[in-house]
């Protein structure tokens, strides 16, 4: 189906593009062109109604549907008030991180008013479920759909065809005006939390939450018969444990990589990871909920928490009276389950085909250890010594450069970064220890550069520093990387990569530091670009905890970033009505103390 205001796009527009790129991909597949227009649309949910910004009016946003090898146009119009960007979680971009979106480091904000079209370059290998975002302040919140990556034309998935598929979207729901909180809670941070009310199963809370029940999602289904559910986790703040009642998940991809068949009962999924999971109709026929709620890895004094469990209901098609109440998933586990949360992480495996190879770098030649934190940043601020909360990566709590690290990279400007973030922290200790140094981090732009080709190991330690941990789920862009190990306490740099995995480690783009642990990675880096690698958690974003890998080029043209796009937003305009950044907030923190 074509809306008018998209043909009149593609003929006056696009013709031109439409037929190079159509010439140029013929080979290897098709090419997709989208419309985005952000705009605030009114919902309903727990009782109120509130205006909050989406894409075409929906929540979760429009899909991404296309084959392996296909090649996607994304035209995002602003009509919001707001600087935005897009970000395409977990796709490759191969040589072209002037698509990749995060704010600050690939480009600067789509103003309100104008619009910027993304060219979304997928992996080869890619095929499964992804998803984009809005990658500016929290607005991902609203902003978010998933991507369907489907065998390429001709070829089919590594298990027998499924009889249907269905996607669930796990969001977060606030309350109240979300720009005004969330720099209600930028300008306050030691003070004021923000945080969802609710989770939402593709948009709904479910039947459990106020107001909740007649829009609840159903799925339905036919009795024997066997589907593939894709699950992204949007949520802004958490991870989430989903299990379906009376049936098992078998696990079969997950960042949009396939994995070994794994059966369970439930899942935990962090915020940025995909799974896609066959299901197999063979209960009596009847209403079965489908619940998410959250794993809550902080400390269990801490009630403040959102602990509303989101549901949907899958329902079997049939002649039967239908059940007062649809069967509750006894599995879900609860919310402070360490052991059924982590424990999960320990199924997963590649699944190392001829078809679907893994490549797990052997030869090591970049090692890095980083520690990541919450702790604490101390700055002057006009002859006085203040502290803010913070995260860091081996003590540098990230600050986004006014523009766009990429562009300095690109044209050798100086002044917006400098290259010497660590590759160890500044001292060791027991990072688990209930004991620590003085939680301090610093403020810094410092961003790893890698030679192309450099085959890269990162262990990440997680810290107990100012008693504050939590689960870290790092994201990087540009890339899948392999967690070819995982383990409890202090990493052991002499025993622990003797029990690595080199043969089929679970490859993804978002990976859970574990609360008291660690967790080694292995990539190639052979993408030339600017990646962000960061917390998905928002919250420690904004604090900090994140850095950018530059990836240098490769000796040829083919090994190179592409040339700049003709138009990129500009770094001039500062947005009107949202803070840009942390050092925003720490400058509007700072007014608020002093004033
Ligand atoms: Cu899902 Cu940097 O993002
Ligand atoms: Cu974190």
């Amino acid at each position: 189906m074509m809306g008018m205001k998209k043909m009149r796009f593609l003929f006056e527009v696009l013709v031109p593009a439409l037929l190079t790129g159509m010439l140029a991909s013929m080979a290897e597949g098709r090419t997709h062109y989208y419309d985005f227009v952000l705009k605030e649309t009114n919902f309903t949910r727990l009782c109120s109604t509130k205006s909050m910004t989406t894409v075409n009016d929906s929540f979760p946003g429009p899909v991404i549907r296309i084959h392996r090898g296909d090649l996607v146009y994304v035209n995002v119009h602003n009509q919001d008030d707001f600087g935005v960007t897009i970000h395409w979680h977990g796709v490759k971009q191969t040589r072209n991180p002037w698509s990749d979106g995060p704010d600050h480091i690939t480009q600067c904000r789509i103003q309100p008013g104008t619009n910027f079209t993304y060219k979304v370059i997928f992996g080869e290998d890619q095929e499964g479920t992804l998803w984009w975002h809005a990658h500016s302040d929290w607005t991902r919140a609203t902003v978010h759909g998933a991507i369907v990556i489907l065998p390429t034309q001709g070829t089919t998935y590594p298990f027998p065809k499924p009889d249907g598929e269905h996607l669930l979207v796990l969001a977060s729901w606030f309350a109240g005006d979300f720009n005004e909180e969330y720099e209600e809670y930028l300008s306050n941070q030691t003070g004021t939390s923000f945080d969802d009310i609710a989770f939402t199963i593709n948009g709904e809370p479910g039947d459990l939450v106020a107001c909740g029940g007649e829009t609840t999602h159903r799925w339905l289904v036919d009795y024997g018969k066997t589907y593939l559910l894709r699950i992204v986790n949007v949520v802004v703040n958490s991870e989430l444990f989903f299990a379906i009642s009376e049936h098992n998940l078998t696990i079969v991809g997950t960042d949009g990589t396939y994995t070994k068949p794994r059966v369970t009962s439930y899942i935990m999924i962090a915020p940025g990871q995909t799974m896609d999971v066959l299901i197999t109709t063979n209960q009596s026929l009847g209403h079965y909920y489908m619940a998410a709620r959250q794993f809550v890895t902080f400390d269990p004094s801490i009630t403040g928490f959102n602990n509303m469990t989101a549901t949907a209901i899958l329902q079997y098609r049939g002649n039967y009276p239908p059940p007062d109440v649809p069967s509750f998933p006894i599995n879900l586990p609860l919310f402070h389950d360490l052991d059924s949360g982590l424990g999960f992480l320990s199924l997963l495996r590649s699944l190392a085909t001829p078809e679907h190879p893994v490549n797990v770098p052997l030869n090591i030649t970049t090692r890095m250890f980083v520690t990541a934190s919450i702790n604490k940043v101390n700055y002057t601020f006009e002859g006085t010594e203040v502290s803010h909360f913070a995260a860091s990566l081996n003590n540098i709590t990230f600050m986004d450069p006014t523009s766009s690290i990429l562009l300095a990279y690109y044209r050798h400007t100086s002044g917006v970064y400098t290259t010497d973030f660590p590759d160890y922290p500044p001292s060791y200790y027991n990072f688990t220890g209930d004991t620590y140094p003085p939680p301090m981090s610093v403020l810094a732009t410092k961003v790893k550069v890698l030679n192309y080709n450099e085959s890269v190991e990162i262990v990440v330690q997680w810290t107990n520093l100012l008693g504050q941990g939590a689960d870290h789920p790092l994201h990087l862009h540009g890339y899948t990387f392999y967690v070819v190990g995982m383990g409890r306490g202090n990493f052991n740099n002499e025993t622990d990569p003797k029990g690595y995995n080199l043969v089929d480690p679970p490859e993804r783009n978002t990976i859970t530091v574990p609360k008291n642990g660690w967790v080694a990675l292995r990539f190639l880096a052979n993408n030339p670009g600017v990646w962000l690698w960061h917390c998905h958690f928002d919250r420690h974003l904004i604090w900090g905890m994140d850095t950018a890998f530059i990836v240098k080029n490769g000796e040829t043209p083919e090994t190179s970033i592409l040339p700049p796009p003709a138009y990129m937003p500009s770094c001039a305009v500062q947005s009107l009505i949202r803070l840009e950044d942390f050092q925003d907030s720490v400058e509007l923190f700072n007014e608020i103390n002093v004033n």
